[in-house]
């Protein structure tokens, strides 16, 4: 049974007849990203038949081994998106610098930042992967985007989301205007309204870290998790753990139900702690989504969205879901809670 046939073709429109200084362009924009979350999800579904698993023999920016879903991914979405006149520069977790559109095609205004398949270690075993994405409005003067363009603070974007590709496939965004999630029909082909103006509880009952890392995690984390774990924790109710190890899919359970998601900074050296996720790629965007569901999205220190960025591939560390749980973290870094 069909319970929406709103498309997210409509509901693009629908959007941009609010904004009467809109020429289309961003709707366009994000329009042709849907048709590269629809070829990676039909790649994704192959996998397993088609010789798409494992690695290609290289090295990401990383340092990671790349696998062959990443680099597809990759390329399919900056062929989707190099060719529609609406970007000018784009830069990508699996590339070390800015891509800039190829000379043959007009340049628009807007840059895109993406993770093409975040929890791709996770692809060989059927788990859900996804693929991240930051749009910035371009801030510099002439035709190609810059790396300027591209290291512009979280609070700056002008839209962001994720597709991921699960047991459904789901893509959500926002572009400043509440968040909304469209259910990929694949009988129709086409992403329909399943999660209006979505809302992420005040307070979860979920949380989600790598434990395994336990021992090398500092002090107001490993309090924080204890006192989560503790039998009177959330009124006596308690917490149970869930971490599927791919972002997307981590954060997208804990939005719709509440919780909160960890990867703090690691310290197998005290003297050096070691974050691992991406700020343009996964952290920014993500904490964008979050915030506009009502949510909360910290490093321990400061708020993601306003950090200045150094680099195209800087790391932070990174919490973030229902705000009494960020907020309760936040407690414990800053020494108020022990
Ligand atoms: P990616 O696949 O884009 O490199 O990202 C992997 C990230 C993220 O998806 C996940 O939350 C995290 O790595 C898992 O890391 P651990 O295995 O260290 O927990
Ligand atoms: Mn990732
Ligand atoms: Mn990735």
């Amino acid at each position: 049974m069909r319970t929406s046939s709103l498309t997210i073709g409509r509901h693009l429109v629908e959007q941009e007849r609010k904004v009467p200084e809109a020429t289309g362009d961003f709707t366009a924009l994000l329009w042709d990203l849907t048709i590269a979350f629809k070829i990676i999800n039909h790649e994704v579904n192959k996998a397993g038949l088609v010789d798409i698993l494992g690695w290609t023999g290289d090295r990401n920016v990383h340092g990671e081994k790349v696998r062959k879903l990443d680099q597809f991914a990759h390329e399919t979405i900056f062929k989707a998106m190099d060719h529609g006149g609406h970007l000018c520069a784009m830069a990508s977790e699996e590339e070390p610098r800015v891509m800039l559109i190829p000379g043959k095609f007009k340049k628009g205004r807007y840059v895109l930042l993406f993770d093409p398949l975040d929890g791709s270690s996770n692809i060989d075993v059927n788990v859900s992967v996804g693929t991240i994405f930051s749009i910035l409005r371009k801030r510099t003067p002439g035709p190609d985007g810059t790396l300027e363009d591209c290291l512009q603070p979280g609070c700056e974007q002008v839209a962001a989301g994720y597709c991921v590709y699960g047991s459904s496939t789901i893509m959500v965004y926002t572009s400043g205007h509440g968040v909304h999630g469209f259910t990929l029909d694949p009988n129709i082909g086409e992403f329909l309204l399943s999660h209006p103006d979505i809302r992420i509880p005040r307070r979860g009952g979920t949380y989600s870290i790598n434990e395994g890392y336990s021992g090398t995690w500092d002090e107001p984390t490993r309090r924080y998790i204890e006192n989560l774990k503790s039998p009177q924790a959330r009124g006596g109710k308690g917490y149970s753990m869930r971490y599927v190890g791919s972002l997307v899919a981590d954060f997208h359970r804990n939005l719709l139900v509440g919780g909160v998601f960890l990867y703090p900074a690691t310290y197998k050296d005290p003297n050096k702690p070691k974050p691992k996720l991406r700020l343009l790629y996964e952290a920014n965007p993500l904490a964008f989504v979050i915030e506009q569901a009502g949510g909360k999205a910290s490093t321990g220190r400061r708020r993601i969205l306003d950090i200045e960025p150094q680099s195209l591939h800087q790391r932070v560390p990174l919490v973030i879901g229902s705000p009494e749980e960020v907020d309760l973290y936040l407690n414990y870094a800053s020494g108020k809670e022990s």
